[in-house]
């Protein structure tokens, strides 16, 4: 037997929600405190497997960690550790921002291959760049980065080849550390990369320019703890939005940042949803025929390619064809085939979807491959016509704090459920 999401199709999602704080910045400001020569507090952070995940990594590293009511307190002055286990680095991609604070910290790293969602190809070869520019020396043999600072770790100009998240938390974290001036050309802007700059600004550091394409860094300042609550998930939010959208209901969501949204609220209003905003609330109400359209997804602040599968589960009962091109990732359409068992018509070719809106989605029985594809198999669920049963809930939890009991706050039927896990077909 395996634990499933099982969802009744059919409602409307009505009501009020609240979002949680934001995975992706989480992932990376709890790492940062390692930095600190005393305690932090992070509060509003996600209930979600990948918090307990890096709690454990920082625990095992021998910090003093304690994670209770979405606040987490790090003491980080017993970490004496530079190896994380296999088994939990290989559970998440950000286990590599331990890299650059155990450089920090301990001067050496040694933190195996970082796993996370399988979308493609994720080399870490912009992270290395980085490293090696500041003055690092790296080693990967036996799928371990083994990092140690030289006498030559200082600031310096790093050229991103490309706006990588990854890349720029990296080399930003290691940049507080080497002494001197660094900036960072071409670097992303997601919201997450702000959060993660002003914490670490908020320990004493100098850091400016985050949420532009240039980072500007005085390195070398010594950093104390800090008291810091992380942003609202972007793509949780947006994955609300877009399920509100695609029940043709009305949802206010509460704790939002709705500037982080313009990407996608611009889409909503083009099919003709209503989405209006003030302050931390969006309402998203939508009635009516909703129009086709086309999707690019780009790096902030453009589409996200993170909300690229719930939003394609949407078009699928949108009348007319919309297209959707992924430009992030090459390997992002895999969940496309569960949807086509829902009865969804979409022509995939390389990295471009071509969705031709059926009148409906059937309830079947499917799997979420990864993260962002349970938000998709969620979507779809919602406005399928019966029961369907999502596999994979693992991979939800990563992501989603407690999505069962939001969506059924909004009047959703939603539970979890042992199923045998014959009634799967292989995927
Ligand atoms: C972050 O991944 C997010 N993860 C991802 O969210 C998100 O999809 C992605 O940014 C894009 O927004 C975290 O923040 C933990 P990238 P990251 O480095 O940092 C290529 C989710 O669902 N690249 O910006 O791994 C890479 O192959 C997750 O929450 C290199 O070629 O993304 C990709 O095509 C999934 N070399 C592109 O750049 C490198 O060294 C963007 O990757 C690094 C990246």
């Amino acid at each position: 037997m395996i634990e499933t999401l099982c969802i009744q199709g059919g409602t409307r999602l009505r009501g009020e929600v609240s979002v949680s704080g934001g995975k992706n910045a989480a992932v990376a400001i709890i790492p940062a405190a390692v930095l600190a020569d005393s305690p932090s507090t992070i509060e509003n952070l996600p209930d979600i497997d990948d918090v307990y995940c890096l709690r454990d990594m920082l625990k095992w590293l021998g910090a003093d960690v304690e994670f209770k009511d979405g606040v987490m307190y790090i003491d980080p002055r017993g970490i004496t550790k530079d190896n994380p286990p296999v088994d939990l680095v290989s559970k998440m991609r950000a286990s590599y921002y331990l890299v650059p604070v155990l450089l920090g910290r301990l001067g050496s790293a040694n933190v195996p291959m970082p796993g996370g969602c399988n979308i493609g190809k994720r080399p870490i070869d912009y992270t290395i760049k980085g490293l090696t520019s500041l003055g690092v020396d790296v080693d990967l043999a036996g799928d371990v980065i083994s990092a140690r600072v030289t006498d030559n770790f200082k600031g310096t100009e790093i050229f991103l080849d490309f706006p990588s998240v990854g890349a720029t938390i990296n080399t930003m974290l290691a940049a507080v550390c080497a002494e001197g001036n660094t900036t960072i050309h071409n670097a992303a802007r997601e919201p997450h990369i702000v959060d993660t700059a002003n914490f670490l600004s908020s320990m004493g550091a100098w850091v400016k320019g985050a949420g532009t394409d240039v980072i500007r860094i005085r390195g070398g300042r010594p950093l104390h703890g800090s008291n810091y609550a992380v942003i609202p998930d972007q793509i949780e939010t947006g994955t609300l939005m877009i399920a509100a959208a695609a029940t043709h209901g009305d949802v206010t969501i509460h704790g939002a940042i709705p500037t982080h949204m313009e990407s996608l609220t611009a889409k909503l209003l083009e099919m003709g949803v209503h989405v209006t905003d003030s302050d931390d609330l969006i309402r998203v109400r939508s009635e009516g025929i909703l129009r086709p359209i086309s999707v690019k997804t780009q790096v902030y602040p453009g589409f996200p390619t993170d909300l690229q599968q719930p939003m394609t589960a949407m078009l699928a009962t949108v009348a007319g064809e919309s297209s959707v091109n992924e430009t992030v990732f090459e390997s992002r359409f895999k969940y496309v085939e569960e949807l086509k068992r829902m009865g969804a018509d979409i022509d995939v070719d390389n990295r471009i979807a071509r969705i031709h809106g059926v009148k409906r989605l059937t309830a079947s029985s499917i799997t979420a491959t990864d993260l962002r594809a349970g938000a998709a198999m969620i979507v779809a669920s919602l406005i399928a016509e019966g029961e369907s049963s999502i596999r994979g809930i693992h991979y939800i939890l990563r992501g989603y704090e407690r999505i069962d009991e939001k969506l059924r706050l909004l009047g959703a039927d939603v539970r979890r459920r042992l199923v045998d896990e014959n009634m799967f077909p292989n995927v």
